[in-house]
This record gives C-alpha cells, structure tokens and sequence, in this order.
C-alpha cells in the first residue's frame, strides 16, 4: 500500500482546492520539490468543519468499544506502515530516518494508548442534600474539534491530539504546517483504510494559515482547538476563539533550563543534555535552552559538551548515521545566524560551530557558547537549533532564579544527587514538566503541557483526553 496522498481529505473523499489551486512543498535537507498541495482557505475549511458537524451526532452516540476498535485497527495499520510513515517524514521535515521512526512509534503510542482510555471515561455519582434527589455527572464529547499542528514532529503531534479528541467521541479538521502536509496526509490515509466514517476526520491543507485558523476560531461549530506552536500565534488564536468562547488546549513555545549541580554525575548530565539539547537539531520545544552549570564544575562540563557535540554527524537524514538533520527552512538559518551573532557581539565564547555548515544553505553546525548573560536573545528566546548556550552559577537560590526568569513555563531539567535539594528544586521551578537526572520527559503515559505563557491543557497520559470532555450534571429530582 502506498500512503502518499496529495489531495486533502473532506467528508470521506479525497479533494482538490475549489480554486483548483495547490502549493509545492520542498524537501529541507535536498531544496528539492516533493510535490505539491490543495492551497485551501476559508470555504474548504468551513465545508470541512460542516462535514466534522454532521459525521459528529453518530460517532459521539458510538459505543466507547466500538470507538475503542476502531483507533487500534488504525494503531494497527500506522505500525504496518511505520517505516514508510518514517520516510514520509524524513523527506519533508529532515530529522534523521531512525529519530523519524522513533517519532512514528512515538505517535502510533498515543493512537493505541487512546484506544484503551476510550473504554475509561468515567462518570460521578454524589451524594445529595436532599433525600428526593439524585446528583450525577457525565462526561460528554465537546465536539468538532480543530487540530492545528507543527512541522517539528509532523506525525505524533497529529497523533496525541487526534487519538484523545476520536477516543472522547469528538470529530476532527486538522489543519497540518504547510512545510510538512503529506505526514498528516499518510495518517488520513491509513484512518480511511481503518474504517472510520465520513466526516470524523478531515484534513485541510493550506499555504495561508492564518485564513484557515481564522475561520477555524470564528466558526461557531466547531467547539474547540488544540494546537501546538508559538506563543505569539497561540495568543492570535485565543483573541479570536474569544467571541465564539471556545476551549482551547495551547501548547505553546519553552525556554528549558538545563542545570547542572556540582554533584551531578557528569556523565549522565551529559547524556541528559545530548538527548535535550540536540534530539530534531535543536527544534523542539522542550529542547535545553539555557544550559546552567554550577561554577566549580563549568570548565570541566563545558570541555565534555564540546568534546561530544564535535562528535555529532550533520547531514541528509537518510544517509547512515546523521545525528543532525537540516533547519526546516531559509528563515530558520537566518535566526540561528542571528542569535549566535548576538550572542558573540555581546562577550560570548564559541568552543564549536557557530556558523552554517558548508553541506548545505539549511545545515547549522552544532555549537556550544558560554558566558551566556541575560541580555543576550538566545536567553529570553526559544533558540530551536543545535546551539548549547552555557553559562554558570555559585548558588542553588542563585540558579533557581536564574531558571525562572522567563516568561515561559513548559520543561526544566536538572541534575543533582542531593535529596534534599532535589525536592526543593523541583518544587521550586516553575514549569509544567521538571525532569530531574533525565534529558528526556515525553512518553505517552505522563502529561505534557506547560504553564505561563507556555500555555494550558494537557496530552496525553489519563489526563489526556479530559480536554476533549464536557462535564454535565444532573439533578433527578422528586424520588419518592
Ligand atoms: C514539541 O516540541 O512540541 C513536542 C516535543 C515532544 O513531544 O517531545
């Protein structure tokens, strides 16, 4: 079975722009055309949202098992196809072919994980004030849904939205990153093979994102967005959800501190901060953003990170071995180009990289600066690229405020061996996820999401698809 699809998927049937229009799509590492897209906009997505609305009253009247069985046939056919899926996606995003297959698995664990919290959705019995009276609650689906998703994992991103919102009874428009449509496409694919009934699941694919995403606010069936990118654009979608009053989960932009204790293991902090740091060159965003290590062990940590980022392979993610794929676009090189500068500009000190690679116009060499200082970008600014921006500290208080200075609040990490400073670190950072000893927090079964202007809600875990779940009680009164 071939899952490349390049037509968009509304109301069960694979279609074109009503325009006729389409927009190419380029691979990252290459510069070369994939090929190309239905442009949407506007009309396409309301039809889509109608499509959503009417497949809506049977598929959150559909049994839980029935529900249930459907998600893990699609589980089932996203694991037969995971290696097609996986190049798929190394050919429009550019991550290495094994990080795109460990994206893939990451995606088909939230599908499958899904399938089972559908037969788990719970209700309340309580107690009342009154003999004559009998108090429930039930959880009922919110609705059509709009799925608003980013390039950086172009598939399990799609996938932890999409198996909560399916599993909770809720119908879907998804609307992928123009840079990366044919992941979401694949997806759409293998759900029609599935069986999944018309309408439950569309796919709008648009060069004009703000057009759909207006339309996807403003529109008064559609009950909720999730989405996942930028703080600036999650903030321009809340203003406009605002006159429809729609639930929002938005998983906004980080700026992770990454600590360093003075008894930290060194080696697993290094591990720890490999993984962070450098896991889809840099672009993620619970990548290590600003890397704190205590004074007495700087020198020493700072040498060990350089040794191992020298030993990164940057290249075309297809070819043996690459560590470091291609930034996802020219825009991209022009802000690493960017911060470094100013980093430099302002004191800091390159101990590897810190220019373009000459494989290519979107290759960043991995690079570590240190003598960070607060009034540098890189500081206040989600990076999102192979840049370790190190700088150091004497005191614990010293690096807690150092690590909160941030408007965001999505992932912190540190390493200690300290038990008592242990809890007071990690009670005292403000983020919604603290790893402590380890560089990697996601995993299907635990909740990502942050706070502060790193936005709200929750994915995955149990907590997971409360987010597509209205609570209602009711009273039945007069028993006699
Ligand atoms: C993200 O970068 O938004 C998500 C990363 C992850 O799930 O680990």
């Amino acid at each position: 079975m071939n899952c490349f699809q390049k037509r968009a998927y509304i109301n069960g049937e694979w279609v074109d722009a009503s325009s006729g229009k389409t927009f190419p799509v380029y691979n990252p590492a290459t510069g070369e055309y994939i090929d190309e897209v239905p442009d949407m906009g506007e009309a396409e997505t309301r039809f889509a949202i109608d499509a959503a609305h009417e497949a809506l009253k049977n598929w959150k009247n559909s049994s839980a098992a029935d529900r249930s069985h459907l998600l893990k046939r699609w589980h089932q056919l996203l694991l037969e196809h995971k290696n097609e899926l996986a190049r798929i996606l190394t050919t429009e995003q550019g991550k290495p072919l094994a990080e795109a297959l460990a994206e893939v698995k990451y995606g088909i664990s939230y599908i499958e994980w899904f399938a089972e919290e559908a037969r788990r959705i719970y209700g309340d019995i309580i107690p009342g004030q009154d003999a004559s009276k009998r108090i429930m609650v039930v959880k009922e689906a919110v609705g059509v849904v709009g799925l608003i998703t980013p390039w950086n994992f172009p598939n399990a991103m799609i996938a932890r939205k999409i198996g909560a919102a399916l599993a909770a009874g809720c119908t879907v428009v998804v609307k992928p990153a123009e840079a990366t449509p044919f992941s979401a496409l694949a997806m759409a694919f293998l759900a029609e093979k599935a069986g999944f009934p018309k309408g439950v699941i569309n796919v709008v694919t648009t060069s004009r994102p703000d057009e759909v995403g207006a339309e996807m606010c403003t529109h008064s069936k559609l009950r909720k967005i999730s989405f996942t990118g930028s703080t600036e654009v999650g903030k321009i979608l809340m203003r406009q959800s605002a006159g429809t009053v729609k639930r929002l989960s938005l998983e906004l932009g980080g700026n992770a501190p990454f600590i360093v204790f003075e008894d930290a293991d060194i080696d697993a902090a290094i591990r720890g901060l490999m993984q962070s740091k450098y896991r889809n060159s840099g672009q993620t965003c619970v990548c290590a953003n600003r890397i704190l290590v205590h004074n007495s062990i700087h020198v020493h940590f700072l040498r060990r990170l350089t040794e191992e980022t020298r030993k990164l392979k940057i290249g075309n993610g297809f070819e043996e071995l690459v560590d470091i794929g291609p930034l996802i676009n020219d825009e991209a090189m022009l802000k690493m180009e960017s911060l470094v500068g100013d980093a430099l500009a302002k004191g800091a000190t390159c101990h590897t990289g810190g220019k373009k690679s000459a494989l290519g116009p979107r290759f960043y060499e991995p690079t570590v600066l240190s003598g960070i200082t607060d009034e540098m970008t890189l500081c206040k600014e989600e990076i999102f690229g192979p840049v370790s921006a190190v700088s150091s500290f004497d005191t614990e208080e010293e690096a807690i405020r150092m690590a909160n200075n941030t408007n965001f609040g999505l992932a912190a990490y540190f390493y200690g061996r300290d038990i008592g400073r242990i809890y007071r670190v990690m009670e005292a950072l403000e983020f919604g996820m603290v790893g402590v000893n380890t560089g990697l927090l996601s995993t299907v079964t635990a909740p990502f999401g942050g706070i502060k202007e790193s936005g709200f809600g929750r994915e995955g875990s149990r907590y997971g698809v409360e987010e597509y779940l209205n609570m209602k009680y009711i009273c039945i009164g007069d028993i006699k």
